[in-house]
């Protein structure tokens, strides 16, 4: 299993390509996932909104800029490289980055109405027991009625459609980013993490087990991509 030492180090390698990795593999797709996510969680309003796992800060930047109600941004992660690039993406909106770890959030109960994780749960899934501790702790700073928003790449239904996106993961998403970002083992990591991450129904009952209720699902891109809704 990789250690949150060695996920960090693999981030704060690839930082400086990360964003172009992204477009490239994802062919430009990943900024419309992130703004419709970023729609879902602002839907209801919302005055203040934590974006985890926020790497160079994508996910914060498409609420600041999709938001109608204009809430408090607050961007977490643990690697200082991609938190650095985010500081500085997010200063013209005003959002405030931090530098922490997802499994011990240092703010008070109830602190945000809403809750954003981009592409961040997979990193965070090293066995449902810890991935259930990390969504409690993400419930104890939300707001009761308060929105928990993921968006995650996910195993598609149909068999052809995931042999196809797995296929793709390991020829193309593996090579292409390792060779772009010049780091080969994080992106060897990071398609293993696509091709083993558990599929939508396992990460709806995982957040119900986690306290979350009224669970919804948004399948994108044939079920590659969900979107999950999850109320405290
Ligand atoms: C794949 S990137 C996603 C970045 C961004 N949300 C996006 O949409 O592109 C995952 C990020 O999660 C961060 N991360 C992984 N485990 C974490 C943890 N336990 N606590 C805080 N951040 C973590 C990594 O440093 C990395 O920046």
């Amino acid at each position: 299993m990789t250690m949150p030492n060695s996920i960090r180090r693999m981030f704060s390698e690839v930082a400086h390509r990360y964003e172009l990795v992204n477009k490239v593999i994802t062919m430009c797709m990943d900024g419309y996932w992130r703004k419709l996510a970023a729609k879902v969680a602002c839907a209801s309003g919302a005055s203040a909104v934590l974006d985890l796992c926020s790497g160079t800060g994508d996910m914060a930047l498409a609420i600041a800029q999709t938001a109608s109600c204009k809430p408090t941004i607050v961007a977490v992660d643990f690697c200082p490289q991609m938190a650095m690039k985010a500081s500085l993406k997010l200063r013209d909106v005003g959002g405030i980055v931090i530098v922490a770890d997802v499994k011990a959030l240092p703010f008070a109960d109830s602190s945000f109405d809403a809750i954003t994780v981009s592409f961040g749960v997979r990193n965070i899934f090293t066995g449902y027991k810890a991935f259930i501790q990390c969504l409690k702790e993400m419930k104890r700073v939300l707001s009761d009625g308060g929105k928990l928003v993921l968006l995650e790449t996910s195993q598609p239904k149909w068999r052809i459609v995931r042999r196809l996106f797995h296929c793709y993961v390991r020829s193309v998403v593996r090579h292409l980013g390792g060779w772009l970002s010049g780091s080969k083992k994080a992106y060897r990591y990071l398609s293993e993490t696509i091709e083993r991450f558990i599929d939508a129904d396992e990460l709806s009952s995982v957040l119900m087990e986690a306290g979350f209720h009224n669970v919804a699902v948004i399948p994108l891109l044939f079920g590659i991509i969900t979107i999950h809704v999850a109320i405290k």
